[in-house]
């Protein structure tokens, strides 16, 4: 399963992809205004940092306009993939950019309805939210069992981009299920390598080595 890190965030970025942990970046709308900088600026420098796909996300809902933010926005890098709701209008612009051979990650998904007109659509990715679909006390790992299944009946091409992920459990459910990608904020990323018994096993192993009074080289 490849990691995106789900933030535009460039110091988190930074870290993650200095440990070879991360395939890609995500962004969205919110994520820009939590960066506090302008979007063409943080997305380029986040182009510059990792060779994988980074999202960048159209604000317009006309399929006109959609086309002319997602070109503007592939121009900022060649890794840019353009994200888009999953709307007719962003469906109708999906196919189109992905036919002009741009990546695209249709987002916004909360139905296995929605996920198969986006592989039908020629989506590069398909972004379900799980964390918001729990948070309405619906189990948001279901939907990607969904998706999982229908994109394998048809044999569809479209990657399943785990996405609005909250916490570890829901990264190792998304790779039990098979999801290509997760999307995963920087924290929940580093939680993953958390195990107190690791932690304890360590303590125990150099308090053991101090007692031997020896040195490695
Ligand atoms: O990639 C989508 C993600 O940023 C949404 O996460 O926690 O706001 O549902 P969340």
């Amino acid at each position: 399963m490849k990691f995106f890190v789900d933030t535009a965030n460039v110091s988190e970025i930074r870290e993650l992809n200095d440990l070879g942990l991360i395939d890609g970046v995500t962004t969205n709308p919110s994520l820009i205004l939590k960066s506090g900088r302008d979007i063409t600026e943080v997305t380029a420098e986040i182009c510059s940092i990792v060779e994988g796909p980074v999202s960048a996300e159209v604000t317009a809902t006309d399929f006109e306009t959609m086309m002319r933010e997602g070109r503007t926005l592939a121009k900022i890098a060649d890794n840019i993939c353009i994200k888009l709701p999953l709307t007719l209008d962003g469906l109708k612009a999906c196919r189109a950019l992905t036919g002009d051979g741009f990546k695209t990650n249709v987002t916004l998904c909360f139905s296995a309805n929605q996920a198969l007109l986006a592989a039908k659509a020629g989506a590069t990715f398909i972004s379900p939210f799980i964390g918001r679909l729990d948070d309405i006390a619906i189990d948001g790992m279901d939907l990607i069992r969904e998706i999982r299944q229908i994109y394998d009946n048809y044999d569809f091409r479209t990657e399943i981009l785990a996405a609005s992920i909250r916490t570890v459990n829901h990264v190792k459910e998304a790779a039990l299920i098979g999801a290509d990608v997760a999307t995963v904020p920087a924290a929940t990323i580093k939680a993953l390598v958390k195990h107190p018994l690791t932690d304890k096993g360590l303590d125990q192993f150099l308090a053991d080595w101090a007692k031997t009074g020896q040195t490695i080289g």
